[in-house]
């Protein structure tokens, strides 16, 4: 990951303009950090089946990371999530202003599906990737996702449509992330199956972020948490203890699936699944 880094480093969006401040903001988000947890997942899957591929991979794991980006700042408007702090920094619209939030996370948007445009493969994998980006991060995947957890906030929602919504706001991308891995080293067969695990991984992820919420400090974190009241978390709806065992059942689930992962896959997925898996009960 630490080659991944560089890359994106090396690959910041630049714009030389009048703006005093477009560029710096620009990269303000991207240079904060992060898990990384959506590159992780897409390079695991191509290093397992083609570690020669890798670094053709390093840009489809910065347009997902991109992508992903742009729905946190959104994420963090005043008008969403209304948070101050993000990746251990101020969110943008504290930084600079609102029109620049909502104008950066715009230009990440656009900008991952230029990077993928301009990556290092055939234009049939190439249009295959940006259609399986754009269907899981846009209108029926993460932002439906975004329009239903803010529509019904004070809502309460039941545990089927909480699980619709977390499905479309965080499962579609981090599925799409392994299913992408396996689109670029030319495993359609192992794509769907991955995608699969995906989806219980992201719910997983979700419902881990929303246990996170109420058990740390936002220092901890690195966003603002004790956020999530009016939302249709988990933790909102269920309970701290029911959220948890939701959480460990799922993580079992995951981990027996991962058994079934061919050898190679299993070797480059484990560190990181092992670790995301188990990330509720530290
Ligand atoms: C936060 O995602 C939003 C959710 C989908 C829960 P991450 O927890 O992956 O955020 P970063 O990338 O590490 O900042
Ligand atoms: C946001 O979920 C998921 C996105 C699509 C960005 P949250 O609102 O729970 O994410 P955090 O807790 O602010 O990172
Ligand atoms: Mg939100
Ligand atoms: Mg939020
Ligand atoms: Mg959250």
């Amino acid at each position: 990951m630490q080659n991944f880094e560089q890359f994106l480093l090396d690959n910041l969006p630049h714009s030389k303009s009048i703006h005093p401040t477009y560029e710096s903001a620009l990269r303000n988000m991207l240079e904060a950090g992060g898990k990384r947890f959506r590159p992780a997942l897409l390079l695991g899957v191509v290093k397992a089946y083609n570690p020669l591929m890798i670094e053709s991979a390093y840009h489809a794991a910065y347009a997902i990371e991109l992508l992903h980006t742009y729905s946190l700042i959104h994420d963090d408007l005043p008008a969403m999530d209304d948070s101050p702090l993000r990746r251990g920094h101020p969110t943008l619209h504290i930084t600079y202003d609102e029109v620049t939030a909502i104008l950066v996370g715009d230009a990440l948007n656009t900008y991952s599906f230029e990077v993928l445009s301009n990556a290092p493969f055939s234009d049939e994998t190439k249009v295959n990737l940006i259609s399986e980006l754009a269907k899981n991060g846009g209108l029926n995947g993460m932002v439906l996702g975004q329009a239903i957890d803010c529509y019904f906030e004070n809502k309460p929602l039941a545990l089927e449509d909480i699980k619709v919504l977390h499905t479309n706001k965080t499962a579609k991308l981090i599925a799409t992330a392994l299913k992408m891995g396996a689109l670029i080293v030319g495993r359609e067969n192992e794509a769907d199956k991955l995608y699969n695990f995906g989806i219980k991984l992201g719910l997983l992820f979700q419902i881990q972020d929303d246990i996170l919420d109420v058990t740390q400090s936002s220092e901890e974190a690195g966003k603002l948490t004790n956020n999530d009241e009016e939302k249709n978390s988990f933790v909102t709806i269920l309970g701290l203890d029911e959220a948890l065992r939701e959480a460990n059942l799922l993580a079992d689930e995951l981990t027996k699936s991962m058994q079934s992962f061919d050898e190679s896959l299993r070797r480059e997925l484990s560190p990181i699944l092992t670790k995301y898996i188990n990330r509720h009960k530290n």
